[in-house]
């Protein structure tokens, strides 16, 4: 077993361990994946002050993010098919965020549902994310049932009513549950720990629809799958009744442009997440980190601005944070830690990522993360 001792390291152990149509769904991004290199690539950029002879004791990076308190301003963000990476991979990392003390956000595109979630966490509140699809009768039900099952936010993506093309998925013939063809039964052999994972549980669909939308079993190719279910007419309208029918803290994911974080916070929502999904969607759009500071400078007032995308150590969420992001989510940090070895991986990660935080802000002169402003970065080398 190597010894792991950064986010780099999981991911190495996950893509052994993984089937490769799941690992590349997780760790690709659309056309070129221009946006997803420069999210990560343009943290790097930017450059951290080190301050010296600063009480350096008594450290804290607990915070908040939309009034709940939170052991680091890191959310485990909404990814689709988690229970691909291993065996019910949303039930173990929602654990792992529970303990943690930070919060966990369930995709609609999930494997486990929302009631096996809640069930296995012990009724722990989670997040719960919601993509629109054309039954709106079915988006009642799920919203209701996030309801019942206590979730504390819901968080509606904007940004994936239809899909951008990620060249891999298409070639390894992505689906949930994975076809039996010979290329894939030939790759799953060698995934002894995945395999036998997979044995022991139920969970192989997507649990929050099958059964709760005619005729869906499973999931064809992903495209074909969301240019059927998704709603390309997805509108602000439908985020006001779905903010109503929630009546809980609403969060806006998928914002990039000073416009639509206007609008975001014209809708009422509690926060909004700066996000390009992870360099899933539109190639070409700029990083989150160097679209983060305009939408701060505009909206930041009225409204709690998250960002993701990118983010691979504690150095990045400081990062982030200092540029005025209350919140950051990890979505592929975590992911390496499931597939790599299931809930314990995801604690590794948290842990990781916690340590480098506490560790980078005591080395630019701060105590507590909520004292934390630009003031950390080097002029020049940060977006503006
Ligand atoms: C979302 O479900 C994605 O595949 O990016």
């Amino acid at each position: 077993m190597p010894v792991i001792t950064h986010i780099e390291d999981l991911r190495i152990l996950a893509k052994a361990r993984v089937p490769r149509m799941f690992y590349d769904y997780a760790d690709s991004g659309s056309w070129t994946e221009s946006t997803y290199r420069a999210n990560s690539a343009d943290f790097q950029a930017i450059k951290l002050r080190q301050r010296v002879a600063i009480n350096m004791e008594n450290r804290s990076t607990a915070s908040t993010m939309i009034g709940q308190k939170v052991a680091m301003p890191v959310a485990i963000a909404p990814t689709g098919l988690t229970g691909m990476q291993c065996a019910d991979g949303e039930i173990k990392a929602a654990n792992a965020a529970k303990k943690f003390g930070i919060p966990f956000t369930l995709s609609t595109m999930s494997i486990c549902s929302i009631e096996d979630v809640a069930k296995e966490t012990g009724g722990h509140p989670f997040w719960f994310q919601l993509y629109v699809m054309k039954d709106r009768d079915f988006i009642e039900r799920l919203i209701d049932r996030a309801k019942a099952a206590h979730c504390s936010a819901l968080v509606i993506t904007l940004d994936l009513q239809i899909l951008g093309q990620r060249h891999k998925d298409l070639k390894n013939g992505l689906s949930a549950p994975p076809k039996l063809t010979v290329p894939n039964l030939i790759n799953m052999a060698t995934k002894v720990r995945w395999g036998l994972g997979m044995l022991g549980t139920k969970r192989h669909g997507f649990g929050n629809i099958i059964g709760h939308v005619k005729g869906v079993e499973n999931m064809g190719s992903l495209s074909e799958w969301t240019a059927k279910q998704f709603d390309p007419a997805l509108s602000w309208d439908d985020v006001e009744w779905i903010k109503k029918r929630w009546g809980g803290k609403l969060i806006i994911k998928g914002i990039q442009d000073v416009e639509d974080a206007r609008l975001a916070v014209n809708s009422g929502a509690d926060a909004m997440i700066v996000s390009n999904h992870g360099g899933r969607q539109l190639d070409g759009a700029p990083s989150s980190i160097s679209a983060l500071p305009a939408i701060v400078d505009a909206v930041g007032k009225d409204i709690e601005v998250h960002m993701d995308g990118g983010i691979r150590s504690g150095q990045d969420v400081l990062k982030a944070r200092a540029l005025g992001a209350r919140g950051t989510y990890i979505g592929r940090a975590f992911l390496y830690g499931l597939g790599a070895m299931g809930e314990a991986g995801v604690t590794k990660a948290l842990e990781i990522i916690h340590k480098e935080l506490d560790l980078t802000m005591a080395f630019c002169g701060h105590t507590h993360i909520d004292n934390v402003d630009k003031g950390i970065l080097l002029p020049g080398t940060y977006p503006t």
